[in-house]
């Protein structure tokens, strides 16, 4: 009955305590208190019949668990939980701290948030308040507390999420004298002298030089840019202080429920205001929020109004998904919002076309999820986000995505033991660093510059090749992959240089994109030729690095390469090889004929360094001919917009075909497979529906 195994269970083996998965966790996020209390007995019997296992509940409710300060009342929440439990639906419950009350910002207006320009936020909204903030601090973990005691032996609580969306605001990082005030306490324990900060940070430069920690600033508008390192490290100290507001919840609900898990949910990653590794550290799993509807209104061109194109958003999701569940070392993750009908605020994306939110769905379980919760179960008659449609229309009836969702589910539940237990398989691992993305964002060299979007077009050339990727950090372990490519590596700490040269050297294809270690992890600039630490590794040096403003120069491919002639956007470097043999040259401008595109051959492995922005489809290309030289390839060709992951347990194996796209498809598979959803065997051919979904298991 309910849910008594979860697969989350397996994730840490201390509370998995044996059990084995009974199945995924899928649910739907609940707001009793928007609801009135004679409906809530009607909403959990329609949650059980749909087939929910779970809600996540409570994460906005502050002012009613706390009406004025110190006086709480869980009463009405428990008596929701009662009800929910009644009807074997689990719940995970959300600790208020984005949503402070009136009361509290009346009694302590100093805890809202100053952006970037020295402007208070103002209450009203959510998310506008100081992480450092002693006050709010003080007052958050105080709920949260009453809450965690209120709830620890109560039956039918699984679990917490701390906050909500701790990437989410029109502010993102605070500028407030408590953050300065914390950012000096930071340095100071960072730096230990004043004369070790002076000489990383180059304070000399512009008489910046501290003569004590209360005079150093935080990077307000000031007339000039400010100090590169200072304003690298004001990002880590912001990253630091929301991670660190977190941990102080953490390590109360530890203490208090130790039965339940923990986790926090975000904006679909990578958002790159928080560290989101540092953030999730200690938390039993990653959980995060999808939207891909809502993405589509982002993307879409205001002044263009032009559509968004088709693989741009899919890509986006498979990055965020490989990105979650890379925060973990490749561990299950959840989704905790998952788009269910019209999505937004004040403007809001169309009702998703049919069988897209099932495609989402199974996107989802096909890189590595554990668990899908829906946002939301009914639709806000008033709030904000009246107009963010849930399960049930507004009137209750039920929404154009009902049956979809219901049936997804059910199918959902049907899926094996053995699959719920595999792994997302991965050869190729892409490096995010947010070091390198703070300090691109501080000074990119040429105003379009954006590590994110260089990010996410390597992550959407790579992904055209459907061979598996993780997304991980600088620090983590390369020895699982054949592949590992690092597109703008701008800042190259001496131990992540290390692991690429060992990475190398014991036979790994390191693929680097233009501006490589240009700069140390304090953001000064090397003082070496270019690039830096990894010279000999790539077997070249930097003749000039180019933003480009006018003009598209050629790129000419030869040898390995050899295909139609590329263009390179905003960003050449001209490359001098010292070894490296060249695989492309410069065709226009003043770099004509110069290099490239080099590989060099470094112990047993290679080395090779992009040095144009290319153009999408020759970096496609380019990484598809690199990776096939490495032996990693795809399981199967496929049309475009056909989607493919493999998740593996033990001998078997898993292939998620998915199509993205409106019109029937035909894929011809190499072996004959079973569909675990039909139990149709197949050979030669596979069809495809408009959005549709196939799980094959193949030997
Ligand atoms: C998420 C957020 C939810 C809700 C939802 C729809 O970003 O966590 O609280 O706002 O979007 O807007």
């Amino acid at each position: 009955m309910g849910l008594r195994h979860p697969l989350w269970a397996l994730v840490n083996a201390d509370s998995a305590a044996g059990a084995a998965p009974e199945h995924l966790l899928l649910g739907v996020d609940y707001y009793p208190d928007q609801t009135p209390e004679a409906l809530w007995e009607e909403d959990a019997r329609m949650m059980a019949d749909f087939g929910f296992t779970n809600v996540r509940i409570a994460e906005f409710a502050w002012g009613l668990m706390e009406p004025s300060e110190g006086k709480f009342d869980f009463a009405w929440l428990r008596r929701s939980v009662e009800i929910l439990h009644k009807h074997n639906i689990a719940v995970i419950l959300g600790t208020p701290s984005a949503a402070p009350p009136p009361w509290l910002t009346v009694e302590y207006p100093e805890v809202v948030e100053v952006n970037a320009q020295g402007e208070p936020l103002h209450p009203g909204g959510r998310r506008f308040s100081c992480p450092t903030n002693k006050t709010y601090r003080r007052l958050s973990l105080a709920i949260a507390t009453e809450m965690a005691h209120a709830f620890a032996e109560m039956p039918g609580v699984i679990g917490w999420q701390i906050d909500n969306e701790f990437t989410l605001s029109s502010c993102p990082r605070c500028y407030c004298n408590f953050c300065r005030a914390g950012f000096q306490e930071w340095l100071r324990s960072k730096y230990a002298s004043l004369e070790t900060l002076n000489h990383t940070w180059g304070t000399v430069f512009w008489s910046q030089t501290y003569t004590d920690f209360n005079q150093i600033p935080v990077p307000l508008p000031s007339g000039g840019d400010p100090n590169p390192g200072l304003a690298l490290d004001y990002n880590r100290y912001q990253s630091y202080a929301n991670a660190s507001f977190l941990e102080e919840q953490l390590v109360m609900l530890r203490k208090t429920c130790p039965r339940h898990f923990v986790t926090t949910n975000n904006v679909g990653p990578p958002v790159d205001y928080i560290d989101l590794h540092e953030l999730y550290k200690k938390l039993d799993f990653v959980a995060f929020d999808n939207y891909p509807g809502f993405f589509e209104m982002l993307m879409h061109e205001p002044a263009k109004g032009g559509p968004v194109p088709g693989d741009a958003i899919r890509t986006a999701v498979a990055m965020g998904h490989d990105f979650g569940r890379s925060l973990h070392g490749g561990k299950p993750f959840m989704i905790m919002e998952e788009q269910s009908g019209k999505a937004g605020q004040r403007t809001f994306s169309p009702q998703p076309e049919k069988g897209q939110l099932r495609l989402w769905t199974y996107q989802a379980i096909a890189h590595g999820a554990m668990g899908v919760n829906y946002f939301r179960w009914d639709t806000a008659t008033f709030g904000a986000e009246q107009y963010w449609h849930g399960i049930l229309n507004h009137d209750r009836s039920t929404s154009p995505g009902y049956e979809e969702i219901k049936q997804t589910v059910k199918e959902l539940k049907s899926l094996g033991p053995e699959l719920l237990r595999s792994s997302y398989a991965s050869e190729t691992a892409l490096v995010f660093d947010y070091d390198c993305d703070w300090a691109v964002q501080i000074q990119p060299g040429h105003s379009a510059l954006s590590y994110m979007n260089q990010a996410t077009s390597w992550y959407g050339a790579l992904s055209s090749g459907h061979t598996g990727i993780d997304v991980i950090v600088p620090g983590v372990d390369l020895a699982a992959y054949r592949i590992v490519v690092a597109p703008l590596p701008y800042l190259l700490s001496d131990a992540q240089a290390a692991k690429i040269r060992d990475f190398v050297q014991n036979g790994g294809l390191f693929i680097s994109g233009f501006r490589l270690g240009v700069k140390t992890e304090s953001s000064q600039i090397v003082k070496t030729p270019l690039p830096g630490l990894l010279r000999d590794v790539m077997g070249v040096t930097l003749e000039d690095y180019v933003p480009i403003y006018s003009g598209k120069p050629g790129v000419k491919f030869s040898g390995a390469l050899a295909g139609a002639d590329g263009e390179c956007g905003i960003w050449a470097d001209v490359l001098k090889p010292a070894g490296a043999e060249v695989l492309a040259t410069y065709t226009s401008c003043a770099y004509a004929g110069k290099p490239a595109v080099t590989v060099n051959s470094f112990g047993k492995g290679k080395a090779v360094y992009l040095g144009p922005d290319l153009d999408p489809a020759s970096l496609a290309r380019v990484l598809r001919t690199l990776a096939a030289s490495a032996a990693v390839k795809p399981p199967i060709e496929t049309p475009t917009g056909i989607e493919v992951t493999v998740r593996k347990a033990g001998g078997q194996q898993w292939m998620f075909v998915l199509n993205h796209t409106a019109a029937s498809q035909t894929v011809r598979i190499p072996k004959p497979c079973t569909d675990v959803l039909t139990g149709e065997g197949h050979s030669g051919t596979i069809e495809l529906s408009a959005y549709g979904v196939r799980v094959l298991e193949t030997a």
